[in-house]
């Protein structure tokens, strides 16, 4: 919509159509500059329009406004539609916001007949409707680009099922894990952020159209009918708590902030990744910037914006938290501020989304050096000390502080644990065998943890199958 420009032209005479009325004077121009929302809310335009048609057919459904008038009113509306999809709309700041400028341009079209319109609403259900519509697109299409994350997170999993890279913990090499198990951690944390949405999505889908101001109306309206127009469940059932309930947006928020912390999770770990240090993975030219000065480098800005755009994402949400804390029932100007955050995050969401997708279909991965690394630092301690229970019979603790002493002697000598000769380790526990070596090497190790949920190419292969039927 970047084709639309918000005027700043007074063109309304002097004064403002909707309740001038009341009033003798225009209002101060910063009282106008801190009173109007439409250089944000006209992005809820589409939402608008659809809800006024609602209400509209509703009005004729139930004769409060006449067939004649019911088709003047859509038909107006959808040349509104045309004018702002097309960038030929001219928004009024003096109009205050997209709800007022749509009618505005209704009179225009059709004259008197568009002050129908307003019968039986408010602004302040008018805005909780549009809005909780805007956020419903928002939640579907995060959950669709969560899907696609997680289709490419899966489809690379299945490629490196045997894979093996170090699986660190406090950032030092922990154990030997398989790759596809690691792409599938995110795909989890991905699944959870789309339950959220999901489960976000339900409690909104209530309709508060027909609420009015706060307290309900006096004209025979169908809340029903509207309701299943625009795709909700039911209509609210108090009309107060409609026109003051932000909770959606809230909700909303809150999982998009945890989801964004997961994908600043997985930026960290592409930047780590494709570090000098690490070289585990390297994006491509598409998905790298160079530097103005250091010809050499590939630097990873989007890796390092999604870690970084997580502020933005969770400020959002303490925006928001903040404006409505401490509201008195039912609506005030305050909740104007609903909608900045709101929109900031989403777009930024989405961005996220889609580059985190980009990243993960685009990424080389180098096998052999994730392989290597996978087997030094001792990793594979702890399967030496689980050969000592299983073989041995050795309570866990005293195989803990063996293994240790192996350990030790395999840094004194600089060798990796299953370099260490056997009459070495011998030297430590005497009744260790040959067979004690062959689980050091990082593959048995990683073939060994066969558990629900392991790291093990097996349990990979199933987690995969599961992910798809599950996700996908
Ligand atoms: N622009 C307003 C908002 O976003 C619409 C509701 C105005 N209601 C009112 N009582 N002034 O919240």
């Amino acid at each position: 919509m970047n084709k639309t420009k918000v005027s700043r032209k007074n063109s309304i005479g002097t004064n403002n159509p909707i309740w001038g009325g009341r009033f003798n004077n225009r209002p101060n121009s910063i009282m106008e500059e801190i009173n109007s929302s439409i250089h944000f809310d006209w992005r809820l335009f589409r939402e608008d329009i659809e809800c006024s048609k609602a209400h509209a057919k509703m009005l004729a459904a139930v004769d409060i406004i006449n067939d004649k008038d019911e088709k003047q009113i859509l038909d107006g509306l959808d040349t509104i539609l045309k004018e702002i999809e097309e960038g030929l709309f001219k928004f009024n700041p003096e109009l205050e916001d997209i709800h007022m400028n749509v009618e505005n341009r209704l009179t225009d079209l059709i004259g008197e007949t568009a002050g129908k319109l307003h019968t039986a609403r408010s602004r302040n259900d008018q805005v909780a409707t549009d809005f909780k519509l805007w956020v419903r697109n928002a939640i579907d299409q995060s959950d669709q680009q969560l899907k696609e994350l997680q289709s490419a997170l899966i489809d690379r999993a299945e490629e490196h099922t045997n894979t093996i890279l170090p699986g660190l913990t406090h950032m030092q090499n922990a154990q030997p894990i398989t790759l596809g198990h690691h792409f599938l951690s995110y795909v989890e944390m991905f699944g959870r952020d789309r339950s959220r949405f999901v489960d976000a999505r339900k409690r909104l889908n209530e309709c508060p159209l027909g609420s009015a101001a706060l307290a309900g109306t006096s004209f025979p309206i169908n809340r029903q009918m509207t309701s299943s127009a625009l795709g909700f469940d039911q209509p609210t059932r108090n009309s107060l708590d409609s026109v003051s309930d932000r909770d959606f947006a809230l909700e909303s928020l809150a999982a998009a902030s945890l989801c964004s912390s997961h994908l600043s999770r997985l930026g960290e770990e592409i930047v780590l990744w494709s570090s000098s240090q690490f070289k585990f993975i390297r994006l491509s030219d598409s998905f790298s910037t160079g530097s103005s000065i250091m010809p050499q480098k590939r630097n990873p800005d989007a890796a390092e914006l999604i870690r970084g755009k997580n502020g933005r994402i969770s400020g959002s949400l303490f925006s928001l938290l903040t404006s409505m804390k401490g509201l008195s029932l039912a609506y005030s100007k305050d909740m104007q501020e609903d909608k900045e955050p709101v929109f900031n995050a989403f777009d930024t969401l989405s961005l996220c989304l889609r580059a985190a997708t980009g990243m993960i279909c685009d990424m080389t991965i180098n096998v052999e050096l994730m392989q290597k690394s996978a087997g030094t630092e001792y990793s594979t301690a702890t399967e030496l000390a689980d050969w000592l229970v299983k073989n041995l019979d050795i309570p866990f603790r005293k195989a803990h502080e063996l293994t240790g002493k192996i350990v030790k002697l395999s840094e004194s000598k600089s060798l990796q644990l299953w370099e260490l000769p056997l009459s070495e380790l011998q030297r430590i526990e005497p009744k260790i065998t040959k067979d004690a070596q062959k689980v050091l090497l990082p593959c048995s190790a990683v073939q060994s943890r066969n558990s629900f949920g392991g790291t093990s190419p097996d349990q990979v292969k199933i987690q995969i199958n599961d992910a798809r039927e599950r996700f996908l």
